[in-house]
Formats: structure tokens, C-alpha cells, sequence
């Protein structure tokens, strides 16, 4: 009788985690015919050509290591992760024109390295594949953990602007990211860890006048949520009605490596990024962030470095095409 119930309670475990393997879909595909090592038999050297790309791109401007790392999570939340963001028909209705993908740049960096595989193993290696392997190498570079990325997607075969009007957006409230996330199949949890990918890299004070000039939306004056001794400098780089293109750091004071001094910012109201601020404001992502600051954190607690990794795995798992859905590019840029 004890036997039976627990099989059926195994039985429900393994069906509910299907389901909820599904959802994280978004629509459209498949991941379980993803996996590590897809291509260790039909172009061993991808994951090496890639990784020279990446490190030549990342010691010719480190820019190039966070820029990489954006470009995977703008890729995955727009019809999946297939790759549809590096689309170039030279039309207005580009997803990469998307307003939701302002400042979103190393097309040229995937374009290199997908130029290399063809050389040595043509229509083999999706242009999705190398977006993700390519983040996870910046991540590295960026002395942030290394992860096994799992490959076998395939690019997608639409590029349509209006398909990223949901991208979460920095002036989106909790509630708002968190519901974004939530229908890519992903958890709270990862929306704190997926975030803290702004450890490194820069942002444009376009992005900044509202939070620092306008807050709340069209009203004057600054986020109160930020720590009065961070705004001189915040103002200073980005003035009222001063160059929208100027660049700050996201991670004040650690804006190069990747480390959990991102988390530690957006406790003490150092976030630059209005959205990063608001993980601090909600109860559930806010216990997340602590998470990583407990007492014996060090020792004990949760490992900041693995669960982004996890999320990262997670993130790339978006409604992947695999099997016989979409195609291989030749190249990224055009169908
Ligand atoms: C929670 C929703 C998110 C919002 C609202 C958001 C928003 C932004 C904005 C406004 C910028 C500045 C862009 C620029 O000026 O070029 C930025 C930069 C960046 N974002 Fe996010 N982001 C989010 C999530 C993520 C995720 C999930 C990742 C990766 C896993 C990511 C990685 C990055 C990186 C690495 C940069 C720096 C890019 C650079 O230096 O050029 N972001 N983000």
C-alpha cells in the first residue's frame, strides 16, 4: 500500500515537472532535444572556435563581454532563443529595430564566429547556439562562473518587430518584470539572478533620465529609492537634457568582473538601473537577494555564481526550435 502511494507520488512529480517544463517553452518548440556536447560529433572544434572569437572580441574592446551576455537574454525572450534577433533584412520591421532592443549590439562578434564555423563545418552550428555559447564564454572572461551550455537549437524563421513589444522594460514595475518572466516559464528567483547580469557592462543615460528627473513616470524629481551620496555622481554623468548616448556603469564600483557586488548595490539603493532597484522592493525578490548576504553566506548559504549559471541554462532553454524545426543559418544575419 506505502509502495503504491509513493510511486504514485513519484508518478505525480515526474508528470507535474513535465507540465511545468512545457510552459517554460514560450510558445512554439521543444528543448528536449537539447544537450551538452550536441555538436562533439559534427563540429568538435565549434565550442573552441567560438570561445577565440569571444576572447579576441572581449581583449580588442572588454566592452564586447557584457554586450554578448545582453544579446542572449534579448535573443531568448523574443520568440525564443532561435537566433531571430540577429535578422538584417534592412527593413523597419527588423526585430532588431525593436525599441525594446535599443543599444542591443555585437551582431558582428556572432557574424565572425559563425563565419569561422562555416569554414570548417558548414550548416552545422546554429546561429542561436552560438549566441548562448558565446554569453556563457563572456560570462567567463569576465571571471563569472563557467557553465555547460547545452545545444541542439535551431534558428527561427521569423523576424518581426512587433513580436518584441513585451521585453521587459526598465521602467516596468515588479509586478510587470515579474509577470514577464513568469510567462518565459521563469521564477522569481530567476529574475533576480537573470538581472544580476548587470554586474557588468554600461548603460546609456537615456535610460536613466526618467528614474533620475521624471520619477514617477512624467512627474519631476528622482527615485527616492536611490541613496542620496550615490546622486551627485549619477547626476553628474547623466545630466538633465545632457548626451542621452553618455555611458555609466550598471555595477557601481565593479562594473568589470562579474561578482555578487551588484546584489550588495541594489541593497544599499546603489542600483542604477530603476529595475534593478525594484528587486529590492517586493518581498519575494527582495528575500532572494538577501539570500546571498546571510551569515554564514560564505560557507553555508546558497552559491551566488551556480544559481546564475542555473538561470542562465534555464533562460536558454526559451522556446527553442530543436529536431526538425526552423533551420541552420549560413548566414546569421539572413534567412
Ligand atoms: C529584468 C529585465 C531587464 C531590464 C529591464 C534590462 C534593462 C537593461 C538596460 C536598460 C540596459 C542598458 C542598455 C544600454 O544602454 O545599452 C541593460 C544592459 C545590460 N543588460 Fe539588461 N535588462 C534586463 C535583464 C537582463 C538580463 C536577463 C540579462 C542577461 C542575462 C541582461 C544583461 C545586460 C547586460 C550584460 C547589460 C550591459 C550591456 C552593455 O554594457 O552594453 N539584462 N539592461
Amino acid at each position: 500500500m506505502v509502495r503504491s502511494f509513493r510511486i504514485l507520488v513519484a508518478l505525480v512529480i515526474i508528470i507535474t515537472s513535465y507540465c511545468s517544463f512545457d510552459v517554460s517553452q514560450g510558445g512554439g518548440g521543444g528543448n528536449n532535444q537539447l544537450r551538452v556536447g550536441f555538436y562533439g560529433g559534427s563540429c568538435p572544434n565549434a565550442e573552441a572556435i567560438i570561445r577565440g572569437v569571444v576572447s579576441e572580441a572581449a581583449a580588442s574592446d572588454p566592452n564586447n563581454a557584457p554586450i554578448l551576455l545582453r544579446l542572449h537574454f534579448h535573443d531568448c525572450f523574443v520568440e525564443g532563443c532561435d537566433g531571430s534577433i540577429l535578422i538584417d533584412n534592412r527593413s523597419e520591421t527588423d526585430e532588431r529595430r525593436a525599441f525594446g532592443h535599443q543599444g542591443v549590439r555585437g551582431f558582428d562578434i556572432i557574424d565572425k564566429a559563425k563565419a569561422q564555423l562555416e569554414g570548417v563545418c558548414p550548416g552545422v552550428v546554429s546561429c542561436a547556439d552560438i549566441v548562448a555559447m558565446a554569453a556563457r564564454d563572456a560570462v567567463f572572461l569576465a571571471k563569472g562562473p563557467w557553465y555547460e551550455v547545452e545545444t541542439g537549437r535551431r534558428d527561427g524563421m521569423v523576424s518581426n518587430i512587433r513580436l518584441a513589444d513585451n521585453m521587459p522594460d526598465v521602467g516596468d514595475s515588479i509586478h510587470k518584470l515579474k509577470a514577464k518572466f513568469f510567462e518565459k516559464g521563469l521564477t522569481d528567483k530567476d529574475l533576480v539572478l537573470l538581472s544580476s547580469a548587470h554586474t557588468i557592462g554600461t548603460t546609456a543615460c537615456f535610460f536613466m533620465n526618467d528614474r533620475l528627473y521624471h520619477f514617477p513616470a512624467g512627474i519631476g524629481g528622482a527615485d527616492p529609492s536611490i541613496n542620496p551620496s550615490f546622486m551627485p555622481e549619477l547626476k553628474n554623468t547623466c545630466p538633465e537634457k545632457g548626451d542621452v548616448n553618455a555611458r555609466i556603469p550598471i555595477d557601481h564600483g565593479s562594473e568589470k568582473t562579474f561578482d555578487n557586488q551588484i546584489l550588495q548595490n541594489i541593497r544599499s539603493g546603489f542600483a542604477v538601473l530603476q529595475s534593478d532597484a525594484r528587486l529590492y522592493q517586493d518581498p519575494s525578490t527582495r528575500s532572494v537577494v538577501d539570500s546571498y548576504f546571510g551569515l554564514l553566506s560564505p560557507f553555508f548559504g546558497p552559491s551566488f555564481e551556480a544559481d546564475f549559471a542555473a538561470s542562465m541554462v534555464k533562460m536558454g532553454r526559451i522556446g527553442v526550435l530543436t529536431g526538425e524545426l526552423g533551420t541552420i543559418r549560413r548566414v546569421c544575419s539572413s534567412f
